[in-house]
């Protein structure tokens, strides 16, 4: 039954497919006779050294290792993050990118003492929309915008252009496609989601696989113009409760898996090299120690042969793991540790596990051989040729190419959904047309996270995007074009009335967790103000709202004449004029259902929505929209300004950890939870009034954690606290960046006190700021239940 399922999914998802899948329900490999390719793989494992397989499970990230420690330790991957660049430059030229990667190249492939065979290593990115972390590369809309096109075609030619802009910087991975099918909108990373729709995502993330690596057949394939591609988050991200990102999906796992894992035997058919594990949990489960699903249905019924890669320090989050010593996720069935800066203490741990039998040989060299196999698919063992030495490497003209661009404005195009139309679309030839609307000109906004910076957005001005166009310079052309003219005002003024304004609107970049929000109703008024006030003064309106996932926004909808969802389109914002002057045709459909309140738990399928999957006007359907219920009292008392309340981090708010005697990033705690054991900070649910509402923190001495919040909400802080440990040294709070107030004697005499509440105000924190820091120098536990910010008297005194 359940072969049968995998099978004829993988067929209907991939056009063309007719081989029937072979051999799901069992494990093919032990018995067949050894091919070629497995008996240079199995000859290579033979002669390499415990510490040198081990290595090749190890991905450490760019700004974590040198070359010299490459040299030294020949790891079989790495990886920039989402904030990493070249030589910690993440704005760096991708001459410079090049650089680093022949510099890790030839380290990697130093002849080695004794005869060891080298391996080349290889470089993977997150080039999730494009080779975004490059200046100058294509911006191509995120997924979700890709989902309302339908077009798998188009989604294949994305794949091939990224491959080549990739190969321009000579990196040989891509962490992507995601093929999340997100179930409840609330989740961050819901613009990483083609659709909600199982059925769209498969064959969307299948041509993306094809793009990006060439398709099976393809004598060029994983060769020039290709690189390996990753479908990933292997399975339930987009299934998390509430979606909480890197939480737990619950419910029976066959119905799970005709939702959450349906895209991957449509990957795997496309040939897919390798997957990522995914951070959250499967009924209590991470799925980096989940044996069953990472490695019985993946490599058994889904009959995946290629590598496991982990997640950014996911197998730490495993039950008993800890960054440095995890078995438990190799045991399981991952291959590859992604652990991006304990990878010292990883490899040392790992090795030692081999050497004493927690790990069994077989399976260290069955995830080498898997490792080795991409490898050598890819062309890594062949050719020993430098990065810079391979197609397309050093030809910085290919990256932002017009070719490449025009296939972006292709999508920007194809993705734009038409939910309203009072008759002012298309723009008349000769309009004069005002644009307003501080996203308007905003490259940064509309291209989203994982856009240069993990985050994307902040500082991000559009002297970072050379070549790319703003949705208000193509709205400029196209006006001049027709023989109009279009001015741009942020704010909405003009001194000659004009024939329409186009409004442009909408959220905040963001990325994972950072993006969770609690509701769907956008709250931001700036884009309903300028509406109105266009509508009092009888000039027509066009909105163009930029966002990450359906939102509540009856309120816009209601002022408007027409509204576009634009989604997160990239650098080439010309393809919306292409459609708002009708020289493309609104062909755009939801691929998430648009809902109808803001109230509502998860929206998924047609009930309860505004729009159902599927809808997408075309221009010429001028029909009325009813008036939409505008009540949203509850979304207007204002943003809450916690931090930290009944055990959930606030949207926008961070808790990081800082390692003793290291300045700079420090690592993330999702939902202000982990066990950073080299930082020193371990953060674990506690029951204050309800189940795990606090936090317990055990810091180590020296070690800093904290919390920031993306926007100073302003308002001095107030803390629920318990001491748990006496302070045997200084326990200090470092507020904003400067001011550092001494709490040892606070604690000292909260403790056995039960639960207290200090009140930090400028009063001993001058300047507060956006963050927060407990700093300590000797070991001490406490809890904190929550965080707060509020507005207080002028000269209101600190109080602990
Ligand atoms: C994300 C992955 C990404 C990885 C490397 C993780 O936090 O979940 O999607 O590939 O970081 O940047
Ligand atoms: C990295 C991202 C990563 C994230 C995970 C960031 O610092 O730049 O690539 O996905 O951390 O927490």
């Amino acid at each position: 039954m359940k072969a049968l399922f995998w099978a004829s999914a993988a067929c209907v998802a991939l056009a063309g497919c007719s081989a029937p899948q072979t051999g799901v329900e069992s494990a093919p490999i032990a018995e067949a006779p050894m091919s070629s390719e497995d008996a240079r793989i199995a000859d290579l494992v033979s002669r390499m050294s415990v510490e040198r397989k081990v290595a090749q499970l190890i991905q450490p990230q760019i700004n974590s290792f040198t070359a010299e420690d490459m040299r030294r330790y020949r790891f079989g991957s790495y990886l920039n993050g989402g904030n990493g660049g070249p030589y910690g430059d993440e704005y760096a030229e991708a001459s410079e990118w090049l650089k680093l990667a022949d510099e890790m190249y030839l380290a990697s492939v130093e002849p080695m003492e004794g005869g060891e065979p080298v391996i080349a290593t290889m470089w993977g990115t997150d080039a999730v929309h494009g080779h975004t972390n490059v200046v100058r590369a294509t911006i191509f809309p995120h997924n979700i915008a890709l989902g309302a096109t339908r077009d798998a075609d188009l989604v294949r030619r994305i794949g091939e252009a990224t491959a080549v802009e990739i190969e321009v910087t000579g990196i040989d991975w891509n962490f992507s496609p995601t093929v999340a099918v997100a179930q409840d909108d609330r989740w961050g990373r819901t613009y990483e989601s083609y659709s909600e729709d199982p059925a769209i995502v498969a064959p969307l993330g299948a041509a993306l696989v094809e793009g990006l690596q060439g398709s099976k057949g393809d004598p060029n394939r994983l060769g020039a113009g290709h690189v390996i591609a990753t479908a990933k988050h292997f399975f339930g991200d987009g299934g998390t409760d509430q979606g909480v990102d890197q939480g737990d999906v619950n419910g029976d796992i066959e119905a799970l898996k005709t939702i959450h894992a349906a895209p991957y035997p449509a990957a795997i058919g496309a040939g897919v090299e390798t997957v990522m594990a995914s951070f959250n949990s499967i009924n209590g489960v991470k799925m980096h120690g989940n044996k069953s699903l990472l490695t019985d249905v993946l490599r058994g019924e889904l009959g995946f042969d290629g590598l496991v890669v982990g997640d950014w320090n996911a197998h730490g989050q495993v039950e008993g793991c800890t960054n440095t010593d995890c078995p438990q996720s190799l045991l399981a069935g991952l291959d590859i540790y992604m652990v991006p800066d304990d990878w010292k203490g990883l490899l040392e741990t790992t090795v030692a596990q081999v050497k004493d039998g927690t790990i069994p040989m077989a399976r260290l060299d069955e995830a080498v051989g898997r490792i080795l196999r991409v490898k050598l698919r890819a062309g890594l063992l062949d050719e020993i040729a430098q990065p810079s030495d391979r197609p397309n490497a050093g030809r910085y003209e290919l990256l932002g190419s017009a070719e490449h661009r025009a296939i972006a404005r292709e999508a920007v195009a194809k993705s734009q959904v038409l939910l309203k139309n009072n008759g002012v679309l298309p723009l008349k030839d000769g309009a004069n047309i005002l644009v307003a609307g501080s996203a308007t000109d905003d490259i940064a906004q509309a291209s989203g996270g994982w856009t240069l910076t993990w985050q994307g957005g902040g500082d991000l001005d559009n002297s970072y995007f050379p070549g790319a166009t703003s949705i208000w310079k193509g709205l400029e052309a196209a006006a001049k074009e027709s023989g109009g003219s279009a001015t741009l005002s942020a704010d909405g003024s003009y001194s000659a009335k004009p024939d329409v304004a186009v409004v442009v609107f909408g959220e905040e970049p963001y990325a994972e967790f950072a993006g969770d929000r609690k509701h769907l109703g956008f709250t931001n008024e700036e884009g309903l103000t300028l509406l109105r006030k266009f509508k009092t003064e009888g000039v027509p309106t066009v909105a163009v709202f930029l966002s990450g996932r359906p939102m509540w926004v009856n309120r816009e909808m209601n002022a408007a004449d027409a509204f576009v969802a634009s989604w997160l389109p990239g650098s080439e914002g010309a393809g919306v004029a292409d459609v708002l002057t009708g020289a493309m045709p609104a062909t755009g459909k939801l691929g998430f259902s648009w809902p109808a309140t803001y109230d509502f738990g998860p929206l998924n399928g047609p009930e309860g929505a505004l729009f159902p999957v599927g809808y997408g006007r075309a221009l010429t359907d001028t029909s009325a929209t009813p008036q939409l219920d505008e009540n949203c009292a509850p979304l207007l008392a204002g943003p809450t300004r916690a931090l930290f309340e009944a055990g959930r981090l606030a949207d926008g708010t961070f808790a990081f950890a800082v390692k003793p005697n290291v300045e700079g990033e420090g690592e993330y705690l999702a939902q202000m939870r982990g066990d950073l054991t080299d930082a020193g900070v371990t953060v674990r649910g506690f029951d204050r009034d309800a189940q795990e509402d606090a936090r317990e923190i055990s810091m180590r001495g020296g070690s800093r954690f904290g919390l920031a919040q993306e926007r100073d909400s302003g308002g001095a802080y107030r803390i629920a606290y318990e001491v748990v440990t006496r302070p045997t040294a200084p326990v200090t709070l470092r507020v904003g960046d400067d001011a550092l107030v001494d709490l040892t004697d606070h604690f000292a005499l909260a403790l056995g006190k039960g639960w207290r509440e200090m009140l930090i105000t400028e009063a001993c924190a001058p300047g507060l700021g956006n963050r927060i820091r407990f700093e300590t120098e000797g070991d001490i536990t406490f809890r904190i239940s929550s965080i707060t910010r509020e507005d207080v008297a002028e000269g209101t005194a600190c109080s602990f």
